[in-house]
């Protein structure tokens, strides 16, 4: 597969939910948290293929704001699994030259979870290749009002009119500021559909569904989706003729 990538054109960002880690550990007879176990080593695969091959940005949703609503030993189980995976992995991202980003309400992550997370953040701030973000405690919905406040509040100040509020106003309000859009979404697990993940920023990704459980994705599922997407051709509300004109 990495043999058929077109590393000239290449998606700049790549965003991931990465679903079905508790499928897979209940069709392999373990316990939930043993598929998010699995789950961080599908994360430092695919980390490094992104990194290998080129891809400027890769974002994982790793924890949604609903998913503070499971039960309490999973949501625990999770949030130690972060402080663990950051401090085996940051070495790693240190040595691949990886700058680690993370989106979200991160206020509601436990104080140990915050704070390992914010060392790791600091410690490859220098870094110049893959960014890495990781969506944590992170909802489009959730982020949608807090720009909404913000620029409100800014109204109100009279640091911005009204009528100057444009889709950039919005974009620069959002926990992605600076970040280019995602050309390509990935979701395994099986499910069609969004869940509160990066609602106006993938207003023109690419969708890629696989069956594949997030423990079992490796580089191979990756270039997989990179190459069907590929194919495709993007037409931002164009027609055919005029994003690709015949020569
Ligand atoms: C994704 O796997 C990881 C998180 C949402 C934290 P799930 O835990 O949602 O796995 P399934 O969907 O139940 O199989
Ligand atoms: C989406 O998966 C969130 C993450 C992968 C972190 P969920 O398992 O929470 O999504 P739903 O509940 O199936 O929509
Ligand atoms: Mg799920």
């Amino acid at each position: 597969m990495k043999e058929q990538l077109d590393l000239t054109r290449l998606p700049a960002h790549v965003a991931i939910i990465m679903d079905g880690n508790g499928r897979w550990a209940q069709k392999n007879g373990y316990d939930r948290y043993v598929g998010h176990q699995e789950g961080a080593v599908s994360v430092r695969n695919i980390v490094e293929a992104a990194g290998e091959i080129g891809i400027q940005y890769l974002t994982l949703y790793a924890f949604s704001t609903e998913n503070w609503n499971r039960p309490a030993e999973e949501v625990e189980a999770l949030m130690s699994l972060l402080v663990t995976t950051i401090h085996r992995e940051t070495a790693d991202l240190m040595k691949n030259n990886v700058r680690l980003w993370a989106i979200g309400d991160l206020d509601r992550l436990p104080p140990l979870s915050r704070a390992s997370l914010d060392e790791c953040i600091e410690e490859t701030s220098r870094n110049t290749g893959l960014n890495l973000v990781l969506a944590l405690s992170y909802s489009s919905r959730w982020e949608m009002v807090e720009a909404t406040k913000a620029i409100a509040r800014q109204a109100i100040e009279d640091e911005i009119k009204i009528d100057q509020i444009t889709e950039n106003t919005i974009s620069e309000h959002l926990t992605t500021a600076g970040v280019p859009d995602p050309d390509l979404l990935i979701r395994t697990g099986g499910e069609h559909r969004i869940s509160n993940f990066l609602m106006w920023q993938l207003s023109y990704a690419e969708l890629y569904f696989t069956n594949v459980y997030w423990p079992e994705f490796r580089k191979e599922n990756l270039y997989e989706a990179i190459v069907d997407y590929q194919k495709r051709e993007r037409r931002f509300g164009q027609t055919g003729e005029q994003v690709n004109p015949k020569s």
